[in-house]
């Protein structure tokens, strides 16, 4: 009795194991293909990588306009990361990418076109983006660049 409880067990631990092993398998393959995605609208789509540079280090196209982030040093979390690509950076060369920013039923940092006034960012030279592909990029920036 006490051998086949044994036995049992074993069996058991086996299974647990590769349990664990699908799921982390699982779960790293979504990252990644979540990331291929937000590096898709980095490096191509929205073209992020003109002015912050392939690496994210604010290295880009010495004809990119102003002096863009070095992304890997930012503090921002990723809340604070959607926020700035959906709205720009007022008063520099950051654009919005969204396009309803600054409207009157959705304001940014508080301000609605007329209150940004001139400071309002400029609009993107790529394109404008979903807030799914906003989502993406900030976690292609925040996996690959932030911290590292
Ligand atoms: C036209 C050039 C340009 C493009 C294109 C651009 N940026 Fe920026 N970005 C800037 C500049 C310039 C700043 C710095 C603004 C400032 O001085 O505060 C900046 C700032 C940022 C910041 C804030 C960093 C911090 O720590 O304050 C983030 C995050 C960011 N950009 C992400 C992106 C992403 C993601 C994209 C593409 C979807 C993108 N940027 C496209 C120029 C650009």
């Amino acid at each position: 009795m006490y051998l086949f409880g044994r036995i049992y067990l074993r069996g058991a631990g086996v299974s647990g194991c590769f349990g664990v092993a699908a799921l982390l398998f699982a779960a790293t393959a979504a990252r990644a293909q979540d990331t291929s995605f937000g590096q898709r609208i980095f490096m191509e789509k929205a073209d992020c990588q003109f002015c912050h540079g392939p690496e994210g280090d604010g290295r880009g196209d010495p004809r990119s306009p102003g002096a863009a982030a070095n992304l890997h040093k930012t503090i921002l979390n990723k809340a604070q990361i959607v926020e700035t690509v959906s709205c720009g950076r007022p008063g520099t060369e950051m654009p919005h990418f969204d396009k309803y920013a600054y409207d009157d039923d959705t304001p940014c940092y508080g301000m609605t076109e007329k209150q940004v006034g001139a400071d309002k960012p400029p609009v993107p030279h790529s394109t404008s983006l979903t807030k799914r592909e906003i989502e993406a990029v900030a976690d292609f920036v925040l996996a690959t660049f932030v911290g590292k």
